[in-house]
């Protein structure tokens, strides 16, 4: 068992207290993220654009999650660790019972998969099962195709009221964790109260249980050196990034990320 585990992230969430979260896709900065007390590390079908180049997270195979799950789970120092279900490994129950499998099997704790309402079977399936699975709604990369694009999600009344819905329908089915990804501040706040599950934010303001990061964003690093409105620089003072990685866990816990500059 980790150190940290869903327990605790619910008694965070009981307590008022924010957690923090970030990708890590190896074992040094699994190693660095869990030590300056990172909370959850998060294997992100991310690393399709970030390790790998490719333009979106589509090409991202399972077994490409296994092998990155495995080196995290090699540095990690008890935080507790989510593997992404890469696309298409969730269209049947079947692929995603085979893939959650080897996903916990290499090393996580929890697994995550995008996806709406629909899910909810597959969800209490898996949960059944012994997968803790947390639910990533609003903006989901894997439907970047058919949605037109990285956007804001719920601005518009029906939307927001279909995805607080959904996030009351996924966390009834048996989801552990919820995941919500460039979504209004004040939407976001709502899911939060309106569930008993820890909710984790990315671009979604700072009233979610944690706060979620790509590791390379936060210390600076991009292809064309442009940042989302919702990620912080903390190199920016910093000598080093062990330091950078502090700064970030205390600005998640004294509620000083995000601000109001990071919002939507
Ligand atoms: O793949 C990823 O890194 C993610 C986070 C941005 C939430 O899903
Ligand atoms: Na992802």
């Amino acid at each position: 068992m980790p150190d940290i585990t869903l327990t605790t992230l619910n008694k965070l969430k009981q307590s008022g207290e924010k957690f923090a979260c970030l990708t890590a896709y190896d074992a040094l900065f699994a190693h660095l993220e869990s030590s300056a007390g990172v909370e959850l590390l998060l294997i992100g079908d991310s690393l399709g654009m970030v390790l790998q180049g490719h333009d979106s997270t589509l090409p991202v195979t399972v077994e490409d999650m296994e092998y990155h799950t495995r080196a995290v789970k090699r540095g990690n120092q008890g935080a507790l660790i989510m593997s992404d279900l890469p696309f298409m490994s969730c269209a049947t129950l079947d692929r995603a019972l085979d893939a959650s499998t080897r996903l916990m099997q290499a090393g996580a704790h929890v697994v995550k998969l995008e996806g709406a309402g629909w899910l909810a079977d597959t969800i209490g399936v898996l949960t059944r099962n012994g997968i803790p699975v947390c639910a990533h709604l609003g903006l989901t990369p894997q439907t970047v195709n058919v949605t037109g694009g990285y956007k804001v999600q719920g601005r518009e009344d029906d939307k927001a009221r279909e995805l607080l819905a959904d996030a009351i329908a996924l966390a009834e089915a048996g989801a552990a964790l919820l995941l919500l990804e460039c979504v209004p501040s004040a939407l976001a706040a709502e899911i939060t109260r309106s569930v008993n599950v820890p909710v984790i934010g990315i671009g979604a303001g700072p009233d979610t249980d944690g706060q979620m990061l790509v590791v390379h964003d936060m210390l600076g690093l991009s292809f064309n050196g442009r940042m989302a409105k919702f990620v912080k620089n903390f190199m920016t003072g910093q000598p080093d990034i062990q330091s950078a990685l502090r700064a970030y866990v205390a600005a998640v816990k004294a509620i000083e990320f995000p601000t109001a500059e990071h919002e939507f």
